[in-house]
């Protein structure tokens, strides 16, 4: 009753972050974190999907696996490269070597590893490219998730990573080949920033260079940094930010806590990538998940899989602020208009693959309740938009909330038991899962002045 119609999903076992994202030979290729025969995440390998549109994909199966002395412990996160006619991986292979090890300082290789192929299914030619040894004495064996890029003749391998003495790190390696690999930099970021920085990225949306990364270890509170780890990004002009070319120091003084922007303030993202897409536009997909989070997904679980990704999303930019917009919004033929049943006291009843979008009066206030599950609301004079759970329908989940200085429309998709609301078509964006007790559900809209209100067209 919670699968998914139009979000990503393992069609059993666990999923968890989106790797090599890419676009090649007229097909999109989303490959994730997958551990098929595991519910909790054992082993991973790389599950694929492709896409002609970034709206109905084809699973493939899986296409990475853990066949190495390089990576026998997992095939873990990594990013696509296209040189011409070949599609290359670069992605981190974990080894845990057996013994009475902490596995943070000792006893872990993380290996950055290469696989290529001819037809975007296909992958081979495994070769170790960098491992423990190569990075600096003063990392923990904590080091990966490598970004592979291109600028002004050379590539760059960027990777996340922890030092000894559990400060976030990152480590940018150049090549002019792909295949020979030397440090360009080793930057560590003050102790403010976390102990560990996973899933970098790094990218130009116009005219701005744009750093992602996963901080573990910030501080925590309603307000800011609600979940247990954090996605988020920093964005400067072009001439700041550059991680090729400008020292440490100068860094330091761009890359600044104050300065990080969350990507999705709900209960459930993480691991974010970026990629070019056929038009030339930036897309954003998630993991709609959060490692060691203190809410579960027992309702999925129980249906043999857990975990998704969110909707692609188009970013662009406005107010000097990054907009995330869903691509299936674009979709509309994929909707069609819901039977809605208008009870009394302003309630709907609706079907679980809703898309609704609603726009409200400037200067309003806003709620829009699901059952007396959840709610999602706007107030205008504490310029605050909530989500709540009053009962246990959240497995675990509280609430959370975001700032808008005004909010003129809502878009709500959802989509079994993911929910992701974008607020002034994508000013902000909270992900979340929702396990209502049966399909169809009153939706209470109060204060709106249109709603849209469509279902996914079964097929
Ligand atoms: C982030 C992450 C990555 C790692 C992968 C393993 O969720 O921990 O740092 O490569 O998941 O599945």
């Amino acid at each position: 009753m919670y699968k998914h119609k139009y979000h990503i999903m393992p069609p059993k076992g666990w999923l968890n972050d989106p790797n090599g994202s890419c676009y090649y030979k007229g097909l999109y290729h989303i490959f994730f974190q997958y551990s098929k025969d595991d519910v909790n995440g054992g082993l991973k390998t790389w599950g694929h999907y492709t896409s002609k549109n970034l709206v109905d994909f084809e699973f493939k199966g899986e296409a990475v696996f853990p066949d190495s002395e390089w990576d026998k412990d997992g095939a873990y996160s990594g990013t696509a490269f296209i040189d011409g006619n070949t599609l290359e991986l670069f992605y981190t292979g974990n080894v845990k070597h057996p013994g009475n090890y902490d596995y943070i300082n000792e006893g872990r290789g993380h290996n950055v590893l290469f696989l290529q192929s001819e037809d975007g299914m296909h992958f081979n030619n495994k070769t170790c490219l960098l491992t423990n040894a190569d990075y600096p004495d003063n990392m923990s064996c904590h080091v990966r998730d490598p970004k592979i890029f291109y600028e002004n003749g050379l590539y760059y391998i960027l990777l996340g990573a922890r030092t000894r003495d559990s400060k976030a790190a990152f480590l940018l390696y150049e090549s002019a080949d792909r295949k020979k690999w030397t440090l360009n930099k080793s930057y560590i970021s003050d102790n403010d920033f976390g102990y560990m920085w996973e899933c970098p990225d790094f990218f130009e949306l116009n005219g701005h260079k744009v750093l992602s990364f996963c901080p573990q270890g910030l501080e925590s509170s309603l307000d800011r940094f609600a979940n247990v780890y954090q996605s988020g990004y920093i964005m400067k002009d072009l001439n700041k930010l550059d991680i090729v070319n400008r020292n440490c120091d100068e860094l330091k003084s761009e890359i600044k806590l104050e300065d990080f922007v969350e990507w999705d303030l709900g209960f459930d993202f993480y691991a974010p990538q970026t990629f070019k897409g056929e038009d030339g536009n930036i897309y954003l997909i998630g993991w709609a998940g959060v490692p060691d989070a203190p809410y579960g997904n027992a309702a999925s679980i129980a249906e043999g899989w857990q975990h998704s990704m969110t909707l692609v999303r188009r970013l662009s930019l406005k107010n000097n602020k990054i907009y995330q917009e869903p691509v299936i919004g674009d979709i509309q033929d994929k909707f069609e208009d819901i039977k809605v049943t208008k009870l009394e006291n302003n309630e709907s009843l609706v079907k679980t693959n809703l898309y609704a979008n609603i726009e409200i009066e400037a200067d309003k206030d806003l709620s829009v309740e699901f059952n007396k599950d959840l709610k999602i609301s706007y107030n205008s004079e504490a310029k605050e938009l909530l989500m709540e759970y009053f009962n246990d329908t959240g497995d675990g989940r509280d609430k959370r909330k975001a700032w808008l200085d005004s909010l003129e429309n809502l878009s709500i998709f959802m989509d079994g038991c993911i929910l992701e609301v974008y607020a002034n078509s994508g000013e902000a964006v909270m992900t979340t899962r929702y396990y209502p007790l049966k399909k169809e559900i009153n939706i209470k809209i109060i204060n709106e002045k249109n709603v849209c209100a469509r279902a996914y067209k079964e097929n």
